[in-house]
């Protein structure tokens, strides 16, 4: 058997008339940067997110940098996050002059909200969770922590569109939720997109003109600006494919549970998905012993893996000026060396994820 890690081309296939007459279209209209299509995601977006604004940009990466700026970060400030997440979510704070302050993580592999309050200082702006894999942070906790040190929230959710915690949904909780709509992501573009959603009518007026050279019009110009627009071409395929994304995520929450019945646990950890969580597994991520080597055997058995993230951000030789260094952060460099990231997306079939299940089992025999 062979089963890559995720499979673009076959999405493209199911979808290829529908996305055909998309292009077609929308060619057709003559608008490409902005234009109807883009509106239609914004207000899509936020019926799906339970949100007052959305504001569609060119990726996730310039949603964090807009959420940080508009929240007041600026040069000497601080901004609470983890180590493990992916580049993105650290390089914006380090762009903006601002430090990131690391806090490690759970056995989840999401922030630790008790190890939070102690990184507070007085120069600590802004607490930035990751809901890494589709599984959103505790955010009970974090919530509270902000109000009590009047702190800011902007949520990386860029790889939970949909995921929920305590029925609430990501990018809903915080000041701001950003997005990617990256190709490997569970809502995908196809090419780089990402959005910003808020309830702040502020930071909405303000998101929507930075976006766009600061233009509040045609002529005039408020503030300097950036080009983060998303296309209108990028703006229709995301519509075409947020109206299929329930099934998306049902599709794959239907494989976390075959995995859960078929791979023996013995040797192999991850985290059950509890009572309060809904889990959109934008990645399906184990724990294990001789990870390097499970990943060569699968290899050979026609199974693609990944890793997110085998360096932990702390680590990185870019991070070299932060000032952290090995044993800072146990927990995420424990899990770095044995973390591997099985295939689950919508196209599995459930023989496949059996013989994955099976493989990995009969490796650890
Ligand atoms: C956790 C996290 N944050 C931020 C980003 C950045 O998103 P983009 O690639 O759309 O800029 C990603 C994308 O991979 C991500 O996974």
């Amino acid at each position: 058997m062979k089963i890559p890690y995720v499979n673009l081309k076959k999405q493209y296939l199911s979808e290829k008339k529908d996305l055909n007459k998309i292009f077609n279209d929308v060619l057709l209209t003559g608008n490409y940067v902005g234009g109807e299509h883009v509106k239609k995601f914004e207000k899509n977006i936020n019926n799906f997110c339970k949100t007052k604004y959305c504001v569609s940009l060119n990726s996730g990466t310039d949603a964090l940098t807009l959420a940080l700026h508009l929240l007041g970060v600026r040069k000497g400030d601080e901004v609470i996050t983890t180590p493990n997440s992916f580049i993105a979510s650290t390089s914006v704070i380090v762009h903006l002059g601002a430090k990131p302050v690391f806090v490690d993580v759970l056995d989840d592999q999401n922030i630790n909200p008790d190890l939070i309050e102690k990184k507070i200082s007085k120069k600590t702006k802004v607490i930035m969770p990751v809901h890494l894999t589709g599984r959103m942070c505790k955010m009970e906790k974090i919530v509270q922590i902000a109000n009590k040190y009047n702190l800011k929230i902007v949520e990386d959710a860029a790889q939970a569109i949909g995921s929920k915690y305590n029925g609430m949904m990501s990018g809903s909780i915080g000041d701001v939720g950003c997005f990617s709509a990256h190709p490997l992501k569970n809502l995908n573009a196809i090419g780089d997109s990402g959005y910003l959603t808020t309830n702040s009518k502020r930071i909405y007026d303000l998101a929507k003109d930075l976006r766009n050279h600061g233009m509040t019009n045609r002529d005039r110009i408020k503030n300097f600006g950036y080009v983060s627009r998303m296309d209108n071409l990028q703006a229709a395929i995301l519509n075409y494919r947020l109206s299929k994304l329930k099934n998306i995520i049902n599709s794959r929450r239907r494989n976390y549970k075959i995995y859960k019945k078929y791979l023996t646990r013995e040797n192999i950890f991850f985290p059950d998905e509890k009572k309060n969580e809904f889990n959109t597994y934008h990645t399906f991520v184990i724990q294990v012993k001789n990870r390097d080597k499970l990943r060569k055997y699968l290899n050979l058995k026609g199974i693609g893996t990944s890793i997110h993230y085998p360096i932990p951000i702390h680590l990185q030789p870019a991070a070299k000026k932060l000032g952290y260094k090995k044993g800072d952060f146990i927990k995420t460099e424990f899990q770095s060396k044995r973390i591997l990231t099985l295939p689950i997306n919508q196209h599995l079939k459930e023989k496949e994820i059996i013989y994955i299940s099976e493989s990995i089992n009969n490796f650890f025999k």
